[in-house]
């Protein structure tokens, strides 16, 4: 991949236009990237959105209207999938699935309510789904006892993960599903997310060995997400022809040892939005403070946390405000956000070590923007230091749409209610 250090436009519109027009901090998601990513994936029966990484709406809208499916995780991304015109209920293969390690009573209502189908990732949610209905199907998510990710913070696989059903107890959640009067119709591993191909292939083995234990009442099988993305001027693409053929033979053995279709689904997240999202800010401060010279921006980790949380990469260019096409020499700086924390740090390895980046020289006024920020980008946004949720804007046939206005300060303070006590 390929990633310049000094950029001019994001999907033919100028930094600086999008700017001025949306104000700094912004988030802007190039529509054409989500859907090339949707494509790429097209040999696999069901794509289904991790919305977790990005779940805008108009985002959703998006990735529905290109045949994608959806995958939620909490009430609020059920609601949301049904407001971006996802269709409940349990039809084949159903538009959306709740998947999580347990259910709130918020959930579990939703998902009796819509006849949602639950992706079990603990043998108590079989238990509390039966109480309130019978003669259903459930998927089980599935710990296969190994798991990696880019962080141990999201490896979901092994005894150090808090996810899934422990591989070893599916003969248990078999009999209680039996009890229960539910029927185990799919498995689903999702051994962590930012991982890579050699890891994620070694989930098809435990896959099939998981899928004998359950036997022909199994009509889908879920290869989970987990996809890695490009962040880093050189990195490649993954296979995913080769990804595709090696669960293709594992499903392809299922079917034929269960002699009935078995349905193959992928739930990405990441892959499918990280690259088509830009987080814009301008810079306020240059300052040099002994041997470093830092450009302090307005946007901090309460609009991207990514580094503070996992020391993660992002490409970064910038994009000046003035003489635009006039290539600027290169220098070393570190680049932050306005919080009043030491970690407001974009460019930093995991532990909070802080390290240098090569960027044009810049003055106040000229504009950042981070790239590959399109998953878990806006949605891990906090209100820390007062500051509002970013808006965020939708490159999409040529225009620019705004699909979500920044917050006021009204909004962020509207929930809070200060108790009237008697005057003294
Ligand atoms: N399916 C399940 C059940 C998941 O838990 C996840 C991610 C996905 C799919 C999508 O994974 P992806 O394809 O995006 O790798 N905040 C972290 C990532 C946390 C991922 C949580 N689960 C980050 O910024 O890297």
């Amino acid at each position: 991949m390929n990633f310049p250090t000094q950029i001019e436009s994001i999907a033919g519109h100028a930094v600086a236009d999008l700017a001025q027009q949306f104000g700094t901090p912004t988030y802007v998601y190039d529509a054409a990237k989500i859907v090339e990513r949707i494509n790429d994936l097209s040999q696999f029966d069901v794509t289904r959105y991790a919305q977790k990484a990005a779940s805008n709406l108009a985002i959703l809208d998006l990735v529905r209207r290109h045949g994608v499916l959806v995958d939620s995780v909490s009430a609020g991304e059920i609601r949301r999938a049904l407001a971006a015109g996802f269709k409940a209920g349990s039809d084949e293969p159903p538009q959306i699935v709740y998947t999580a390690d347990i259910f709130d009573r918020e959930a579990l209502d939703l998902v009796v309510e819509h006849n949602i189908p639950v992706n079990c990732g603990s043998p108590d949610m079989i238990d509390q789904l039966g109480e309130r209905v019978s003669d259903r199907g459930i998927t089980l998510r599935i710990n296969p006892g190994f798991g990696h990710g880019h962080s141990q913070k999201t490896n979901t696989g092994g005894e150090q993960s808090k996810h899934g059903i422990w591989h070893e107890q599916l003969d248990n959640c078999l009999d209680r599903a039996t009890r229960n009067g539910l029927t185990i119709t799919g498995l689903h591993m999702h051994i962590g997310s930012g991982t890579d191909l050699e890891h994620l292939s070694q989930v098809c083995g435990a896959m099939e060995k998981a899928a004998h234990i359950v036997g022909p009442t199994l009509t889908s099988i879920s290869a989970g997400g987990g996809l890695p993305t490009p962040y880093r001027e050189g990195d490649q693409r993954v296979d995913i022809a080769a990804y595709f053929d090696l669960w293709d033979a594992t499903r392809n053995r299922l079917a034929t040892a269960f002699g009935n279709p078995i349905s193959l689904e992928i739930e990405p997240g990441r892959y499918l939005a990280a690259e088509s999202g830009s987080l814009i800010a301008e810079i306020r401060a240059v300052k040099q403070m002994g041997k470093n010279l830092y450009y302090l921006l307005d946007a901090g980790f309460n609009d991207l946390a990514r580094p503070i949380l996992y020391g993660s990469y992002h490409p970064m260019a910038v994009c000046p405000a003035t003489e635009p096409g006039r290539l600027r020499p290169e220098q070393e700086v570190i680049v932050g956000g306005p919080l009043c924390e030491s970690g407001d740090i974009f460019t930093q390895e995991e532990g909070g070590f802080v390290c240098n980046r090569p960027l044009p020289k810049a003055s106040v006024g000229d504009y950042l923007v981070i790239g590959c920020t399109g998953a878990y980008g806006s949605v891990m946004g906090s209100n820390y230091n007062s500051k509002p949720l970013a808006p965020e804007v939708l490159l999409l046939d040529g225009k620019a749409h705004q699909i979500r206005r920044r917050q006021t300060f009204e909004e962020m303070i509207g929930a809070e209610i200060v108790p009237e006590v008697e005057k003294e």
